[in-house]
């Protein structure tokens, strides 16, 4: 049976490190400040951004949510953003996704200035990890990376497969593989033979967004298995994009849903706002 990645568990471990350097640099007079933007009252965004705000006040970074209307035009929050990328207390902007339709996504992204992207969406910042010199690095990809190292897997040389090719997920975290000397393969929605490819994997990331799409019997034994997926099934139940319990037979490691990848995707946010602030007190490049 697979050991369980307990997310939680490694997120409560780096937060607290986090809450240590927060304090550290409060008292060197630079208080770490992350400014979260919501567009609309999209529910699962709502709750998102005030799990974002609580982890803030937990971790002692100061934060300020703007809440907007889902009629805002773009250029009212394109002038918002710029006058947080003019704010000095202001470390890292987030812009919550998805932005109701008519607001052009691209050109918010762009407008971030990528010294206070700590989403790591902007293209420089994308250009930045792409090239192997990343600034901010996104925050699921890199929590997820956290994870492969707690559990002491190399990855050089190891054959990784990632189900999921979004530029939030699947893409950034084939960078980051690569970066460590995997050899990555990115498959979706229309890949063919997808049992086959996963049944390759000495490390399984799936991140496509469909409710155990992937089943137990292709994962090779001894692989770890890293489910981003969070799909909710009637009213309350949440799965992952993995079968976990089948999974779970043949998987030497695998992350449970919920209580994997999620808490540590946040912590990542506060790690890239700690990481602002101390460039901005000088203590780091
Ligand atoms: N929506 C879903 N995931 C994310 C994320 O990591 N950052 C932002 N800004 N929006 C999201």
């Amino acid at each position: 049976m697979a050991e369980l990645i307990d997310g939680k568990a490694i997120a409560a471990e780096l937060r607290g490190q986090i809450t240590t350097d927060v304090e550290e640099l409060i008292s060197v007079g630079v208080t770490p400040g992350l400014a979260v933007v919501l567009v609309g009252e999209d529910p699962a965004s709502r709750v998102y951004v005030s799990m974002k705000e609580k982890a803030c006040a937990a971790a002692g970074i100061y934060s300020v949510e703007h809440k907007l209307p889902a009629e805002t035009d773009q250029s009212q929050l394109l002038e918002l953003i710029d006058s947080l990328n003019n704010d000095e207390k202001i470390d890292g902007i987030l812009v919550q996704l998805p932005l109701p339709e008519h607001i052009d996504e691209a050109q918010v992204l762009e407008t971030i200035s990528p010294a206070k992207d700590v989403d790591g969406f902007h293209p420089y910042n994308v250009g930045r990890l792409m090239t192997g010199h990343p600034v901010f690095q996104p925050c699921t990809p890199y929590g997820i990376m956290k994870m492969l190292e707690h559990t002491g897997v190399e990855l050089k040389g190891k054959e990784v497969v990632i189900v999921g090719r979004s530029n939030i997920v699947g893409k950034p975290v084939a960078l980051m593989c690569l970066a460590e000397h995997a050899t990555v393969t990115i498959c979706h929605s229309r890949t063919v033979d997808l049992p086959q490819k996963v049944a390759a994997a000495d490390i399984v990331i799936a991140a496509v967004g469909r409710p155990e799409m992937i089943k137990g019997d292709w994962i090779k034994k001894g692989a770890i298995v890293i489910d981003v997926g969070v799909n909710r099934v009637g009213e309350k139940k949440l799965v992952g994009d993995v079968d976990f319990a089948a999974a779970s037979v043949n998987a030497a490691a695998i992350t449970p849903v919920p209580g994997g990848v999620g808490p540590m995707t946040i912590t990542m946010l506060l790690y890239n706002t700690l990481l602002g602030a101390k460039r901005r007190a000088g203590e780091s490049s």
